[in-house]
């Protein structure tokens, strides 16, 4: 699995995202489209973004009945996008959908990631809102093992669960962890983070990292630091 940064574009409009893009010139980095700017700007935004040469991740994290989520990533497939997402708590058979949908008829298809908890759950609300009295690990490495038996490449996690997915999913099942600072930057309101390098040495295979790029004073030469950390 070939290693790469994904810049996270969380950015409102078209208009900023492109003045962004622009700055890298010749380069054409791996991007993540999130909720905000699809919603913002529809599937041009993506059909713009891949025009220009960008390999794209369209996180969209869907969660429906099966022959919803099916025919909504058939769409998806359509519009050319290298990886997207859907949440792991649909269960298996939602999963198996899924990648119905999204494999074209010559058998290729975008790489399909799962989400297990959002990081934005923790042990309390999930025994309490949810009714999972399991403890939390065991509950994203048990989405985990859904999402493989389903026939999905990978899950979203944080860099310091990359190695147990390996360990338990095997060494092909793709980590694609956000959560990445620099060694001298601002956290944000990131709680638990890695740096490209440590996130190299425990095994992500995909970093998604936003605003150390998007709101660095230079987002070319941050980007280039993050390749020359995790891919270098
Ligand atoms: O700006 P920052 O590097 O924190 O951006 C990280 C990106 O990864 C954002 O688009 C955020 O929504 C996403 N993400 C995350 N944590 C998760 C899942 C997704 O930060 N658990």
């Amino acid at each position: 699995m070939g290693k790469d940064v994904i810049i996270a574009c969380d950015f409102s409009s078209a208009e900023k995202t492109f003045e962004f893009l622009d700055k890298f010139e010749g380069k054409k980095p791996f991007v993540k489209i999130g909720m905000e700017l699809f919603y913002a700007e529809g599937p041009s935004i993506v059909r713009e973004i891949k025009a220009r040469g960008h390999k794209i991740f369209l996180d969209l994290k869907l969660h429906d009945i099966p022959n919803t989520v099916k025919k909504a990533m058939s769409v998806l497939s359509g519009l050319d996008v290298d990886m997207t997402n859907l949440h792991a708590a649909g269960t298996c058979k939602m999963m198996e959908a899924a990648i119905e949908g999204l494999t074209r008829p010559d058998g290729t298809r975008p790489l399909l990631i799962a989400v297990t908890q959002l990081t934005s759950t923790d042990q309390e609300a999930m025994e309490n809102d949810l009714l999972i009295k399991e403890p939390l690990p065991e509950v994203v490495m048990h989405y985990a093992l859904n999402a493989k038996k389903a026939g999905l490449d990978g899950v979203v996690c944080s860099p310091l669960e990359s190695k147990k997915v390996h360990d338990s999913c095997g060494a092909d099942f793709v980590t694609v962890t956000p959560g990445v600072r620099f060694a001298d930057g601002d956290k944000g309101d990131q709680k638990r983070v890695m740096t490209p390098a440590d996130a190299k040495a425990i095994g992500s295979d995909y970093i998604v990292v936003g605003r150390p790029i998007t709101a660095a004073e230079d987002p070319v030469a941050a980007y280039e630091r993050c390749v020359a950390e995790f891919v270098d």
